[in-house]
Protein backbone atom coordinates (compact mmCIF):
# COMPACT_ATOMS: atom_id res chain seq x y z
CA UNK A 1 0.00 0.00 0.00
CA UNK A 2 3.20 2.22 0.69
CA UNK A 3 2.88 2.30 -3.37
CA UNK A 4 -0.52 4.70 -3.13
CA UNK A 5 1.03 6.98 -0.53
CA UNK A 6 -0.12 10.73 -1.48
CA UNK A 7 1.01 13.91 -0.23
CA UNK A 8 -1.96 16.28 0.88
CA UNK A 9 -2.66 19.01 -0.97
CA UNK A 10 -1.96 21.02 2.23
CA UNK A 11 1.22 19.77 2.39
CA UNK A 12 1.99 20.53 -1.44
CA UNK A 13 1.31 23.67 -0.86
CA UNK A 14 2.96 23.97 1.78
CA UNK A 15 6.48 22.88 0.33
CA UNK A 16 5.86 24.70 -2.47
CA UNK A 17 5.55 28.29 0.29
CA UNK A 18 9.53 27.69 0.66
CA UNK A 19 10.13 28.03 -3.07
CA UNK A 20 13.02 30.46 -3.83
CA UNK A 21 11.70 30.75 -7.23
CA UNK A 22 10.34 34.23 -8.02
CA UNK A 23 6.87 34.98 -8.50
CA UNK A 24 6.48 37.57 -11.37
CA UNK A 25 4.22 35.51 -13.93
CA UNK A 26 0.12 36.58 -14.61
CA UNK A 27 -2.43 35.20 -16.68
CA UNK A 28 -1.23 37.26 -20.00
CA UNK A 29 2.29 36.18 -19.40
CA UNK A 30 1.22 32.29 -19.17
CA UNK A 31 -0.91 33.08 -22.26
CA UNK A 32 2.12 33.89 -24.14
CA UNK A 33 4.09 31.41 -22.43
CA UNK A 34 1.38 28.98 -23.79
CA UNK A 35 1.39 30.48 -27.24
CA UNK A 36 5.29 30.20 -27.02
CA UNK A 37 5.36 26.38 -26.74
CA UNK A 38 2.43 25.57 -29.02
CA UNK A 39 2.91 27.07 -32.30
CA UNK A 40 6.20 25.73 -33.64
CA UNK A 41 7.32 22.59 -35.52
CA UNK A 42 3.45 21.12 -35.89
CA UNK A 43 1.78 23.83 -37.90
CA UNK A 44 5.14 25.01 -39.76
CA UNK A 45 6.34 21.62 -40.92
CA UNK A 46 4.41 18.58 -39.95
CA UNK A 47 1.60 20.07 -41.19
CA UNK A 48 3.23 18.85 -45.05
CA UNK A 49 3.11 15.14 -43.75
CA UNK A 50 -0.38 15.73 -42.60
CA UNK A 51 -2.06 17.03 -45.91
CA UNK A 52 -0.08 13.87 -47.30
CA UNK A 53 -2.07 11.75 -45.32
CA UNK A 54 -5.29 13.11 -44.82
CA UNK A 55 -5.83 15.48 -48.08
CA UNK A 56 -7.65 18.73 -47.56
CA UNK A 57 -9.56 17.00 -44.95
CA UNK A 58 -6.37 18.17 -42.54
CA UNK A 59 -8.32 20.68 -41.03
CA UNK A 60 -10.58 18.22 -39.59
CA UNK A 61 -7.41 16.33 -38.18
CA UNK A 62 -6.38 19.58 -36.19
CA UNK A 63 -10.48 19.96 -35.29
CA UNK A 64 -10.09 16.31 -33.65
CA UNK A 65 -6.66 16.91 -32.48
CA UNK A 66 -7.51 20.51 -30.88
CA UNK A 67 -10.86 18.89 -28.96
CA UNK A 68 -8.85 16.50 -27.60
CA UNK A 69 -6.43 19.00 -26.14
CA UNK A 70 -9.44 20.66 -25.26
CA UNK A 71 -11.13 18.50 -22.55
CA UNK A 72 -7.79 17.63 -21.13
CA UNK A 73 -7.11 21.39 -20.96
CA UNK A 74 -9.99 21.64 -19.05
CA UNK A 75 -9.38 19.02 -16.66
CA UNK A 76 -5.63 20.10 -16.35
CA UNK A 77 -6.94 23.77 -15.92
CA UNK A 78 -8.97 22.19 -12.60
CA UNK A 79 -5.92 20.62 -11.47
CA UNK A 80 -3.88 23.50 -11.61
CA UNK A 81 -6.18 25.27 -9.88
CA UNK A 82 -6.58 23.25 -6.86
CA UNK A 83 -2.59 22.52 -6.90
CA UNK A 84 -0.85 25.61 -7.94
CA UNK A 85 3.11 24.26 -7.36
CA UNK A 86 5.39 23.49 -10.33
CA UNK A 87 5.25 19.80 -11.58
CA UNK A 88 2.01 19.81 -13.32
CA UNK A 89 0.50 16.60 -13.93
CA UNK A 90 3.18 15.33 -12.16
CA UNK A 91 2.36 17.48 -8.72
CA UNK A 92 -1.73 16.76 -9.28
CA UNK A 93 -1.36 13.01 -9.32
CA UNK A 94 0.79 12.67 -6.37
CA UNK A 95 -2.22 14.42 -4.37
CA UNK A 96 -4.58 12.34 -5.99
CA UNK A 97 -3.56 8.71 -7.03
CA UNK A 98 -0.60 8.41 -5.02
CA UNK A 99 3.16 8.78 -5.43
CA UNK A 100 3.68 5.31 -7.42
CA UNK A 101 1.32 6.56 -10.53
CA UNK A 102 2.85 10.02 -10.05
CA UNK A 103 6.77 9.07 -10.29
CA UNK A 104 5.22 7.47 -13.74
CA UNK A 105 3.02 10.32 -15.13
CA UNK A 106 6.40 12.12 -13.93
CA UNK A 107 8.61 10.07 -15.88
CA UNK A 108 6.00 10.06 -18.65
CA UNK A 109 6.58 14.00 -18.62
CA UNK A 110 10.10 13.87 -18.98
CA UNK A 111 9.67 11.86 -22.69
CA UNK A 112 7.16 14.44 -23.43
CA UNK A 113 8.82 17.62 -22.44
CA UNK A 114 12.68 16.46 -22.93
CA UNK A 115 12.47 15.25 -26.15
CA UNK A 116 10.04 17.80 -27.44
CA UNK A 117 13.01 20.17 -26.98
CA UNK A 118 15.20 17.29 -29.24
CA UNK A 119 12.62 17.03 -31.43
CA UNK A 120 12.11 20.75 -32.37
CA UNK A 121 15.94 21.35 -32.72
CA UNK A 122 16.12 18.43 -35.36
CA UNK A 123 13.20 20.46 -37.32
CA UNK A 124 14.63 23.77 -36.62
CA UNK A 125 17.58 22.65 -37.96
CA UNK A 126 16.26 22.19 -41.34
CA UNK A 127 15.03 25.52 -41.27
CA UNK A 128 17.39 27.31 -40.50
CA UNK A 129 19.75 25.22 -43.12
CA UNK A 130 17.18 26.42 -45.74
CA UNK A 131 16.85 30.39 -44.17
CA UNK A 132 20.85 30.70 -44.22
CA UNK A 133 20.95 28.76 -47.83
CA UNK A 134 18.88 32.20 -49.09
CA UNK A 135 21.78 34.59 -47.39
CA UNK A 136 24.47 32.33 -49.47
CA UNK A 137 25.82 29.83 -46.84
CA UNK A 138 25.80 26.09 -47.47
CA UNK A 139 26.03 24.10 -44.14
CA UNK A 140 27.59 20.56 -45.24
CA UNK A 141 25.23 18.04 -45.16
CA UNK A 142 27.25 16.26 -42.77
CA UNK A 143 26.90 18.75 -40.70
CA UNK A 144 22.98 18.62 -41.07
CA UNK A 145 22.55 14.29 -40.53
CA UNK A 146 23.15 12.17 -37.63
CA UNK A 147 25.75 9.34 -38.06
CA UNK A 148 22.88 6.83 -38.63
CA UNK A 149 21.44 9.12 -41.68
CA UNK A 150 25.14 9.33 -42.97
CA UNK A 151 26.31 12.24 -41.56
CA UNK A 152 28.32 13.57 -38.72
CA UNK A 153 26.05 14.86 -36.33
CA UNK A 154 22.69 17.65 -36.27
CA UNK A 155 25.49 20.42 -35.10
CA UNK A 156 22.73 23.69 -35.65
CA UNK A 157 20.20 21.22 -33.34
CA UNK A 158 23.05 20.34 -30.78
CA UNK A 159 23.98 24.38 -30.80
CA UNK A 160 20.34 25.91 -30.52
CA UNK A 161 20.01 23.81 -27.57
CA UNK A 162 22.63 25.07 -25.66
CA UNK A 163 21.84 28.26 -26.07
CA UNK A 164 17.98 27.76 -25.30
CA UNK A 165 19.48 26.09 -21.74
CA UNK A 166 22.07 29.35 -21.65
CA UNK A 167 18.36 31.52 -21.78
CA UNK A 168 17.06 29.21 -19.03
CA UNK A 169 19.88 28.78 -16.85
CA UNK A 170 19.97 33.03 -15.97
CA UNK A 171 16.45 33.05 -14.86
CA UNK A 172 12.58 33.41 -15.91
CA UNK A 173 13.11 37.21 -16.22
CA UNK A 174 15.64 37.47 -19.41
CA UNK A 175 13.31 34.37 -20.94
CA UNK A 176 10.29 36.13 -20.76
CA UNK A 177 11.36 39.02 -22.45
CA UNK A 178 12.79 37.01 -25.22
CA UNK A 179 9.83 34.90 -25.09
CA UNK A 180 6.93 37.66 -25.93
CA UNK A 181 9.07 38.83 -28.17
CA UNK A 182 9.54 36.41 -30.59
CA UNK A 183 4.98 35.18 -29.87
CA UNK A 184 4.94 38.10 -30.94
CA UNK A 185 6.73 37.29 -34.49
CA UNK A 186 5.53 34.30 -34.69
CA UNK A 187 2.01 35.54 -34.37
CA UNK A 188 2.62 38.39 -36.88
CA UNK A 189 3.52 35.72 -39.66
CA UNK A 190 0.93 33.44 -39.17
CA UNK A 191 -1.55 36.27 -39.38
CA UNK A 192 -0.28 37.62 -42.27
CA UNK A 193 0.02 33.95 -43.97
CA UNK A 194 -3.86 33.82 -43.29
CA UNK A 195 -5.19 37.18 -44.49
CA UNK A 196 -2.47 37.08 -47.28
CA UNK A 197 -3.48 33.62 -48.33
CA UNK A 198 -7.31 33.90 -48.08
CA UNK A 199 -6.91 36.11 -51.55
CA UNK A 200 -5.41 33.65 -53.02
CA UNK A 201 -7.16 30.04 -51.97
CA UNK A 202 -8.75 28.12 -54.91
CA UNK A 203 -11.55 26.14 -53.96
CA UNK A 204 -11.02 23.72 -56.24
CA UNK A 205 -8.23 22.61 -54.36
CA UNK A 206 -10.60 21.27 -51.34
CA UNK A 207 -11.84 18.97 -53.67
CA UNK A 208 -11.18 15.59 -53.04
CA UNK A 209 -11.52 16.92 -49.59
CA UNK A 210 -10.84 13.38 -47.95
CA UNK A 211 -9.23 11.37 -50.67
CA UNK A 212 -7.95 8.98 -47.85
CA UNK A 213 -10.96 8.77 -45.64
CA UNK A 214 -11.35 8.76 -42.17
CA UNK A 215 -8.50 6.74 -41.64
CA UNK A 216 -5.87 9.41 -43.20
CA UNK A 217 -7.35 11.95 -40.98
CA UNK A 218 -7.73 10.02 -37.71
CA UNK A 219 -3.93 9.47 -38.67
CA UNK A 220 -3.05 12.41 -39.23
CA UNK A 221 -4.40 13.52 -36.66
CA UNK A 222 -2.38 11.26 -33.88
CA UNK A 223 0.47 13.26 -35.92
CA UNK A 224 -0.56 16.64 -36.04
CA UNK A 225 -1.44 16.45 -32.05
CA UNK A 226 2.12 17.33 -31.51
CA UNK A 227 0.95 20.83 -32.89
CA UNK A 228 -1.26 21.02 -29.81
CA UNK A 229 1.47 20.41 -27.22
CA UNK A 230 2.81 22.95 -25.16
CA UNK A 231 -0.44 24.29 -23.18
CA UNK A 232 0.12 21.95 -20.00
CA UNK A 233 3.62 23.52 -19.89
CA UNK A 234 1.79 26.63 -18.57
CA UNK A 235 0.72 24.61 -15.33
CA UNK A 236 4.75 24.07 -14.88
CA UNK A 237 5.34 27.80 -14.11
CA UNK A 238 2.87 27.72 -11.27
CA UNK A 239 5.54 28.23 -8.59
CA UNK A 240 6.48 31.21 -10.68
CA UNK A 241 2.81 33.07 -11.12
CA UNK A 242 1.65 35.59 -8.99
CA UNK A 243 -1.90 34.18 -8.63
CA UNK A 244 -1.65 30.87 -9.84
CA UNK A 245 -5.28 29.79 -8.47
CA UNK A 246 -6.87 32.09 -11.40
CA UNK A 247 -4.40 32.51 -14.12
CA UNK A 248 -3.03 29.41 -14.75
CA UNK A 249 -6.24 28.17 -16.25
CA UNK A 250 -7.05 31.17 -17.73
CA UNK A 251 -3.06 30.81 -19.88
CA UNK A 252 -3.52 27.36 -20.15
CA UNK A 253 -7.07 27.73 -22.16
CA UNK A 254 -6.83 30.83 -23.80
CA UNK A 255 -3.40 30.04 -25.68
CA UNK A 256 -5.18 26.73 -26.32
CA UNK A 257 -8.21 28.68 -27.82
CA UNK A 258 -6.29 31.01 -29.68
CA UNK A 259 -3.84 28.66 -31.32
CA UNK A 260 -6.78 25.69 -31.98
CA UNK A 261 -8.42 29.05 -34.28
CA UNK A 262 -4.99 29.92 -35.49
CA UNK A 263 -4.47 26.25 -37.16
CA UNK A 264 -7.92 25.33 -38.41
CA UNK A 265 -7.89 28.70 -40.07
CA UNK A 266 -4.18 28.02 -41.34
CA UNK A 267 -4.48 24.79 -42.55
CA UNK A 268 -7.81 25.73 -44.59
CA UNK A 269 -5.75 28.74 -46.23
CA UNK A 270 -2.71 26.11 -46.73
CA UNK A 271 -4.64 22.99 -48.63
CA UNK A 272 -6.70 25.86 -50.77
CA UNK A 273 -3.29 27.70 -51.91
CA UNK A 274 -2.32 24.47 -52.97
CA UNK A 275 -3.19 21.18 -54.41
CA UNK A 276 -2.91 18.95 -51.43
CA UNK A 277 -0.11 15.79 -53.85
CA UNK A 278 1.82 18.96 -54.09
CA UNK A 279 3.42 18.88 -50.65
CA UNK A 280 5.85 16.12 -51.40
CA UNK A 281 8.90 16.62 -51.57
CA UNK A 282 7.72 20.20 -49.45
CA UNK A 283 7.76 18.32 -46.42
CA UNK A 284 10.32 20.40 -44.38
CA UNK A 285 8.99 23.90 -45.12
CA UNK A 286 5.40 23.19 -45.96
CA UNK A 287 3.79 26.81 -45.47
CA UNK A 288 6.71 28.79 -46.74
CA UNK A 289 6.24 26.36 -50.09
CA UNK A 290 2.14 26.93 -49.66
CA UNK A 291 2.96 31.04 -49.52
CA UNK A 292 5.28 30.79 -52.20
CA UNK A 293 2.64 29.95 -55.13
CA UNK A 294 1.50 33.75 -54.68
CA UNK A 295 4.49 34.99 -55.54
CA UNK A 296 4.55 36.74 -52.19
CA UNK A 297 8.46 36.81 -51.84
CA UNK A 298 8.30 38.82 -48.79
CA UNK A 299 5.56 37.09 -46.90
CA UNK A 300 7.55 33.66 -48.09
CA UNK A 301 10.83 35.15 -46.37
CA UNK A 302 8.88 36.43 -43.26
CA UNK A 303 7.44 32.90 -42.54
CA UNK A 304 10.65 31.19 -43.16
CA UNK A 305 12.37 33.76 -40.42
CA UNK A 306 9.01 33.34 -38.19
CA UNK A 307 9.01 29.77 -38.29
CA UNK A 308 12.79 29.79 -36.96
CA UNK A 309 12.34 32.30 -34.65
CA UNK A 310 8.93 30.82 -33.57
CA UNK A 311 10.34 27.39 -32.70
CA UNK A 312 13.38 28.88 -30.41
CA UNK A 313 10.14 29.77 -28.01
CA UNK A 314 9.03 26.05 -28.29
CA UNK A 315 12.09 24.91 -26.77
CA UNK A 316 12.36 27.42 -24.46
CA UNK A 317 9.27 26.55 -22.92
CA UNK A 318 9.42 22.87 -23.10
CA UNK A 319 13.52 23.11 -21.90
CA UNK A 320 11.45 25.32 -18.87
CA UNK A 321 8.83 22.67 -18.36
CA UNK A 322 11.15 20.13 -18.32
CA UNK A 323 13.28 21.74 -15.50
CA UNK A 324 10.59 22.13 -13.23
CA UNK A 325 9.32 18.70 -13.31
CA UNK A 326 12.77 17.52 -12.14
CA UNK A 327 12.65 20.46 -9.42
CA UNK A 328 9.40 18.99 -8.43
CA UNK A 329 10.26 15.35 -8.35
CA UNK A 330 13.90 16.24 -6.85
CA UNK A 331 11.98 17.88 -4.11
CA UNK A 332 10.06 14.94 -3.25
CA UNK A 333 13.31 13.02 -2.56
CA UNK A 334 12.17 11.10 -5.95
CA UNK A 335 15.27 11.95 -8.07
CA UNK A 336 18.46 13.22 -6.73
CA UNK A 337 18.59 16.40 -4.67
CA UNK A 338 20.90 18.19 -7.11
CA UNK A 339 17.92 18.95 -9.21
CA UNK A 340 16.38 20.72 -6.70
CA UNK A 341 19.60 22.95 -5.81
CA UNK A 342 18.72 26.82 -6.63
CA UNK A 343 21.06 28.71 -7.64
CA UNK A 344 21.72 32.00 -5.23
CA UNK A 345 22.77 33.97 -7.91
CA UNK A 346 20.02 33.56 -10.54
CA UNK A 347 17.40 31.79 -8.07
CA UNK A 348 17.09 29.25 -11.20
CA UNK A 349 17.73 25.03 -10.86
CA UNK A 350 20.59 25.80 -12.26
CA UNK A 351 22.47 22.66 -12.33
CA UNK A 352 18.96 20.55 -13.50
CA UNK A 353 18.84 23.16 -16.29
CA UNK A 354 22.46 22.16 -17.41
CA UNK A 355 21.87 18.68 -16.94
CA UNK A 356 18.71 18.26 -18.60
CA UNK A 357 19.90 20.73 -21.60
CA UNK A 358 22.92 18.92 -22.59
CA UNK A 359 20.64 15.29 -22.40
CA UNK A 360 18.14 17.28 -24.94
CA UNK A 361 21.04 18.97 -27.10
CA UNK A 362 22.78 15.37 -27.40
CA UNK A 363 19.57 13.90 -28.40
CA UNK A 364 18.74 16.28 -31.00
CA UNK A 365 22.23 16.58 -32.32
CA UNK A 366 22.57 12.30 -32.77
CA UNK A 367 19.23 11.06 -32.96
CA UNK A 368 16.84 11.41 -36.09
CA UNK A 369 13.57 13.62 -35.56
CA UNK A 370 11.14 10.69 -36.80
CA UNK A 371 13.11 8.52 -34.02
CA UNK A 372 12.59 11.30 -31.10
CA UNK A 373 9.15 12.91 -32.36
CA UNK A 374 7.89 9.23 -32.34
CA UNK A 375 7.58 8.73 -28.78
CA UNK A 376 6.79 12.48 -27.87
CA UNK A 377 3.00 12.09 -28.77
CA UNK A 378 2.74 9.00 -26.85
CA UNK A 379 4.12 9.94 -23.61
CA UNK A 380 1.81 13.35 -23.52
CA UNK A 381 -1.20 11.30 -24.55
CA UNK A 382 -0.92 9.00 -21.71
CA UNK A 383 -0.45 11.70 -19.07
CA UNK A 384 -3.67 13.51 -20.37
CA UNK A 385 -5.74 9.97 -20.06
CA UNK A 386 -4.03 9.69 -16.40
CA UNK A 387 -4.64 13.52 -15.45
CA UNK A 388 -8.50 12.93 -16.21
CA UNK A 389 -8.57 10.39 -14.31
CA UNK A 390 -7.53 12.14 -11.54
CA UNK A 391 -9.84 14.60 -11.94
CA UNK A 392 -12.51 12.61 -11.51
CA UNK A 393 -11.26 10.95 -8.40
CA UNK A 394 -10.39 13.87 -6.74
CA UNK A 395 -14.03 14.95 -7.16
CA UNK A 396 -14.95 11.99 -5.65
CA UNK A 397 -12.66 11.87 -2.63
CA UNK A 398 -12.32 15.50 -1.75
CA UNK A 399 -15.27 17.04 -2.96
CA UNK A 400 -14.68 20.48 -0.65
CA UNK A 401 -11.40 21.32 -1.65
CA UNK A 402 -11.62 25.31 -3.26
CA UNK A 403 -11.49 24.66 -6.48
CA UNK A 404 -11.38 28.32 -8.27
CA UNK A 405 -11.64 26.72 -12.10
CA UNK A 406 -13.89 23.83 -12.03
CA UNK A 407 -14.08 21.58 -15.42
CA UNK A 408 -18.04 21.59 -16.64
CA UNK A 409 -20.26 18.53 -17.03
CA UNK A 410 -18.04 15.94 -15.08
CA UNK A 411 -17.48 13.70 -15.48
CA UNK A 412 -18.56 13.79 -19.19
CA UNK A 413 -15.44 16.22 -20.32
CA UNK A 414 -13.01 13.74 -18.17
CA UNK A 415 -14.57 10.71 -20.30
CA UNK A 416 -14.91 12.15 -23.29
CA UNK A 417 -10.72 13.42 -22.64
CA UNK A 418 -10.14 9.68 -21.87
CA UNK A 419 -11.61 8.45 -25.31
CA UNK A 420 -10.24 11.24 -27.56
CA UNK A 421 -6.86 10.91 -26.32
CA UNK A 422 -7.28 7.16 -25.79
CA UNK A 423 -8.14 6.65 -29.90
CA UNK A 424 -5.58 9.26 -30.99
CA UNK A 425 -2.91 6.74 -28.80
CA UNK A 426 -3.82 3.68 -30.63
CA UNK A 427 -3.30 5.58 -34.16
CA UNK A 428 0.06 5.54 -33.63
CA UNK A 429 2.65 2.74 -34.68
CA UNK A 430 3.64 -0.22 -32.53
CA UNK A 431 7.14 0.59 -32.46
CA UNK A 432 6.45 3.89 -30.68
CA UNK A 433 4.35 1.69 -28.09
CA UNK A 434 7.44 -0.39 -27.64
CA UNK A 435 10.11 2.24 -26.91
CA UNK A 436 7.44 3.73 -24.70
CA UNK A 437 6.95 0.41 -22.80
CA UNK A 438 10.77 0.07 -22.47
CA UNK A 439 10.67 3.68 -21.43
CA UNK A 440 8.49 3.33 -18.67
CA UNK A 441 10.56 -0.59 -17.76
CA UNK A 442 13.36 2.11 -17.00
CA UNK A 443 11.80 4.18 -15.44
CA UNK A 444 10.05 1.64 -12.66
CA UNK A 445 13.51 0.41 -11.80
CA UNK A 446 14.92 4.13 -10.78
CA UNK A 447 11.99 4.18 -9.01
CA UNK A 448 12.06 0.97 -6.72
CA UNK A 449 15.82 1.35 -6.85
CA UNK A 450 16.16 5.08 -5.85
CA UNK A 451 12.67 7.02 -5.36
CA UNK A 452 10.53 4.57 -3.09
CA UNK A 453 13.63 4.69 -0.25
CA UNK A 454 14.85 8.48 -1.00
CA UNK A 455 11.15 10.05 -1.04
CA UNK A 456 10.12 12.39 1.42
CA UNK A 457 6.97 11.12 2.50
CA UNK A 458 9.40 8.31 3.28
CA UNK A 459 11.21 10.89 5.91
CA UNK A 460 8.16 12.03 7.29
CA UNK A 461 6.50 9.00 8.57
N1 LIG B 1 3.48 22.29 -30.27
C1 LIG B 1 4.87 22.40 -30.40
C2 LIG B 1 5.29 22.45 -31.82
O1 LIG B 1 4.47 22.31 -32.67
C3 LIG B 1 5.59 21.32 -29.68
O2 LIG B 1 6.46 22.64 -32.09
Amino acid sequence: MELFRKKSVDFALEMSKGSQLRRELGAWDLTLLGIGAIIGTGIFVLTGLGSLTAGPALTLSFIIAGLACLFAGLTYAEFASIVPVSGSAYTYSYVTIGEFMAWIIGWDLILEYLLAVSSVSVGWSGYFADLVMGLGIQIPQSLLMTPIEGGIMNLPAFLIVLLITLLVSIGVKESKWVNNLIVALKLLVVVLFILVGFFYVKPDNWTPFMPFGFEGVFQAAAVIFFAFLGFDAVSTAAEETRNPQKDLPKGILWSLAICTILYVVTTMVMTGLVEYKLFAGHEKSPVAFAISVTGQDWLRGLVSVGATVGMLTVMLVMLYGQVRIGYSMSRDGLLPKVFSKVNIKTRTPFINTWIFGLVAACLGGFVSLKELSELVNLGTLAAFVLVSICVMILRKTQPDLPRSFRTPLVPLVPILAILFCGFLMIKLPGTSWMRFLIWLLVGLIIYFVYGYRNSELNKKK
